[in-house]
């Protein structure tokens, strides 16, 4: 289980049936609206450091803006196993031009060999996970070693599903978009292996908010894991 002292929040938008994306060949397409970008910029603002798995980061291989940009610049975490490293994380991604104002840190479960980092911006943070612990709980001890107080997940549902599976999570920022999207091969907002019923976390609304125009509803949930 991960230490007290630090928030862990995950952002998501998701159509009705689950979905968290669509036409994933072509180049990124956002689920939310405008409504939407808004309101994850706000919840950046809110946090110190954000993660995000390296299928979300492919998506999006982008530095991820803040509302407020007189904040200092968001930490950025990418999780990779790093199978061909040139492939997982391109080296023309447009987030390396950052590398000299933010901290950008790579996680892999692979030690990278020096000959492979020096591809990248020498800026970069290289993080190797040791094979005694799940990996959402060596990135949260990281970023907790870095005194960072709301670590934001910016993942898919691979992601989600291991941070609740460590039973790390504590907020879900769920943005329900009012459309079907259905198929099997469309992005889910929750993989693995899926829990059993009694073990499933539980989420308690602490609110919501609905927006008229677009028919988005914002939920702030909060996560409880049966004990
Ligand atoms: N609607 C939304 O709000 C929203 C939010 C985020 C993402 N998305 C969409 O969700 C999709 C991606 O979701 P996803 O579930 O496929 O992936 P994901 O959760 O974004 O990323 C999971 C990644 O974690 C890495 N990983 C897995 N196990 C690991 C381990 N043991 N050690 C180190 N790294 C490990 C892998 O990276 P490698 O593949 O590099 O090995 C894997 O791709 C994209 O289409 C994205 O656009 C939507």
């Amino acid at each position: 289980m991960k230490l007290e002292t630090m928030k862990i929040v995950a952002c998501m938008a998701s159509s009705a049936d689950g979905r968290i994306a669509y036409d994933i060949a072509a180049p990124y397409k956002a689920l939310g609206s405008a409504e939407d970008l808004l309101w994850l910029r706000t919840i950046r603002d809110a946090a110190q450091a954000v993660v995000y798995g390296g299928s979300t980061f492919r998506a999006y291989p982008k530095l991820h803006a803040r509302e407020d940009k007189t904040l200092p610049l968001l930490a950025h975490g990418i999780v990779t196993r790093a199978v061909d490293l040139e492939v997982s994380l391109p080296v023309d991604a447009p987030l390396w031009q950052a590398a000299t104002d933010t901290e950008i840190t790579i996680f892999t479960p692979v030690e990278i060999p020096m000959s492979q980092r020096q591809r990248y911006p020498k800026q970069l943070c290289w993080v190797t996970f040791t094979p005694d612990k799940p990996y959402p709980l060596q990135v949260c001890a990281y970023y907790q070693s870095k005194s960072v107080e709301t670590l934001l997940i910016e993942g898919g549902g691979q992601m989600l599903y291991a941070f609740l599976q460590e039973k790390c999570l504590d907020t879900l920022f769920l943005t329900w978009c009012p459309l079907l999207l259905g198929g099997l091969q469309q992005p889910q907002m929750l993989l693995g292996e899926g829990f059993q019923f009694e073990n499933a976390p539980r989420l308690k609304i602490e609110s919501t908010r609905h927006v008229p125009s677009t028919d988005e509803l914002f939920m702030t949930l909060s996560v409880q894991y049966p004990s």
